[in-house]
């Protein structure tokens, strides 16, 4: 679960972080009270879970309470990437002298922790890395002894601080850490951290992504919960208790098994090479028991992805035998009805398969397609999304 900025700056200021004032709104009169109450300049911010909020327009300072109202009213409502702005946060205006970057997150591919740091931060830190990776420092922290006074110091001047400055920002990075570790965290980014010009150093920005599977041990989190969806389709699949996760590509996917479901990916994003480039649109497992209304959910859930073109189910027939499964898959069809639009290959195997394939092929449906492997299902779907 990724924060909000607001809910970031809470957390922070709980582990000692050094933050400046913000106070959510959700109306421009809200922003004007809020600007009034921490009085002098401050810096309205769009509230939505993505980045580039400043250069979309959703971050603006305003020098009275007038100038915060009138800025709010311009940001809320503002579309940025997709995400329609409902809140927004009046922060009290910083001093900038200099902007930094630091974040800590799991390395997963290293099984590690691992920081990254620069001296030259406030800027896109993924065109930093691009563009001049020496001035970005990655340095690996070992989960057991985590980020200390020493390490931390470390991480500052590999980050290209100067002797004077890695002195103020160690301990800032010390607390970052507690936050990451002692919430769960898998990232916890921080850019820009900022030097004022009375020398002091705040974090003026904060991104925080929790591990929900680690939520059971942190009861406070759960108020986190809700607020604006990441995916509407993902809101829409954890309704209905699917198992979703949606990604960049052409071909949805359905099947039952998290094992087979990754695998008919991996066989999709393959044959779909061949058909100038097609991916698998998302993961979905619709588990053990592919009842017809699980299947009309999941359909459902699927065809409302604009991305998607065609869709390929492969399921495998185990407790639930594939005559259980193409009856669902016929049900679900007449439950959809017209919503129904996509082309569907189904590739069936297993218990009952025989069965299975007469029923579907007796119901002929005009956009379903049987596939007797999964290798020419993939290929068939790639081909169908191609189009
Ligand atoms: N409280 C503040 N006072 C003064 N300037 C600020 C304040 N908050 C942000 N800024 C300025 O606005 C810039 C962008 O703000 P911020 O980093 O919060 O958003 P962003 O980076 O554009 O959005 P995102 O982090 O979502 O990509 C900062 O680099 C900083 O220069
Ligand atoms: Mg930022």
């Amino acid at each position: 679960m990724d924060l909000f900025e607001y809910q970031a700056r809470d957390l922070f200021e709980k582990y000692g972080v050094p933050v400046l004032p913000g106070v959510i709104a959700d109306t421009p009169e809200e922003a004007r009270a809020a600007a009034a109450k921490i009085g002098g300049v401050t810096v309205v911010k769009a509230q939505v879970k993505v980045g580039g909020r400043g250069k979309a327009g959703g971050v603006k300072v305003a020098k009275t309470a007038d100038e915060a109202e009138a800025h709010a009213r311009d940001i809320l409502g503002l579309d940025i990437k997709g995400h329609v702005v409902q809140r927004v946060m009046v922060a009290a205006g910083a001093d900038i002298a200099e902007e930094y970057y630091f974040s800590v997150l799991l390395d997963r591919a290293n099984r590690t922790y691992l920081s990254l740091c620069s001296v030259e931060g406030g800027v896109e830190i993924e065109q930093l890395a691009e563009e001049r990776p020496d001035a970005l420092a990655k340095v690996h922290v070992d989960p057991l002894t985590g980020i200390d006074l020493d390490t931390a110091r470390e991480i500052a001047r590999q980050g290209g601080f100067s002797e004077e400055l890695v002195e103020k920002v160690a301990p800032v990075f010390v607390s970052l850490y507690r936050v990451f570790d002692d919430e769960d965290a898998t990232l916890v980014e921080v850019n820009p951290l900022v030097l004022t010009g009375a020398g002091d150093i705040i974090a003026l920005d904060g991104k925080v992504s929790i591990d929900e599977n680690a939520g059971f041990r942190h009861p406070h989190q759960a108020e986190w919960a809700g607020g604006e969806q990441g995916d509407p389709l993902e809101a829409k699949a954890k309704e209905h208790d699917l198992n979703y996760v949606k990604l960049d590509g052409e071909v949805g996917i359905i099947g039952n098994g998290a094992g087979l479901v990754m695998s008919t990916l991996d066989v999709v994003a393959y044959a779909g090479e061949a058909h100038g480039g097609v991916k698998p649109a998302n993961f979905l497992d619709i588990g053990g028991g592919a009842s017809a209304t699980v299947m009309a959910a999941g359909l459902d859930v699927i065809l409302g992805d604009a991305q998607v073109k065609s869709v390929f189910v492969n399921v495998f027939g185990g407790i639930t035998s594939c005559d259980a499964v193409a009856n669902g898959i016929v049900k679900a069809l007449e439950i959809l009805g017209d919503a129904a639009t996509k082309p569907l290959v189904v590739r069936l195997d297993g218990n009952n398969v025989e069965e299975g394939r007469r029923i579907l092929a007796e119901a002929a449906h005009p956009l379903v397609t049987l596939a007797s492997s999964m290798d020419e299902g993939a290929d068939k779907a790639a081909e169908l999304a191609a189009k």
